[in-house]
């Protein structure tokens, strides 16, 4: 007989589908990025070619909702504050990204309690990187991992 197992910390990876569901999320999120004129401005800092771009965010995506770890393994651990040092993101562009994941979370996720859970979690996250002088973190000194969206109430 096989003991039950412990329910993961994290559930939202199952929840959302697996990784056919992140893949189409992450495809449904840059193809907003890629068209709509309001995301034009977050588009011009990406590289022409999204492909390894959307890999990363697959990975990442995967790891911060619960899934198999690849994004820390290739990548080692999240550090997006820094990684997204390099850019310019004010409100404009936090609402830029945010417009095209509410996009492409009404597209993917069909439970309408799972998709608020992650709209308010990658609204966290899209604070946490902003990096105008208005932001209330202490820009340069917090390079902690964001709240996955399991430990966002
Ligand atoms: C707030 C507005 C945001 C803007 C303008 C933005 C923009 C960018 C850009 C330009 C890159 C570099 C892409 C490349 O090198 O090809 C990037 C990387 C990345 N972004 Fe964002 N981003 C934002 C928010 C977010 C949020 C909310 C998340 C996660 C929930 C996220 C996750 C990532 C990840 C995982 C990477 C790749 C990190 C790595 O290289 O290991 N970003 N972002």
């Amino acid at each position: 007989m096989s003991l039950p197992q412990p329910a993961p910390a994290n559930p939202h990876f199952a929840k959302i589908g697996g990784a056919a569901a992140v893949d189409r999320l992450v495809e449904a999120f840059y193809r907003r990025v890629d068209t709509l004129p309001e995301a034009a401005t977050i588009r011009a800092m990406h590289a022409p070619d999204l492909a390894a771009t959307k890999s990363v965010l697959k990975r990442y995506l995967t790891e911060w909702m619960g899934g198999p770890r690849d994004y820390s393994r290739d990548r080692g651990p999240p550090r997006l504050r820094r990684v997204h040092a390099a850019f310019a993101i004010g409100p404009a562009e936090r609402d830029a990204w945010m417009m095209c994941m509410s996009g492409a979370l009404a597209e993917v996720v069909t439970d309408d309690e799972l998709r608020a859970q992650l709209e308010r979690a990658f609204l966290k996250v899209a604070e946490t990187v902003r990096n105008d002088p208005d932001n209330r973190h202490d820009f340069g000194s917090n390079t902690r991992t964001p709240s996955a969206p399991g430990r966002v109430s």
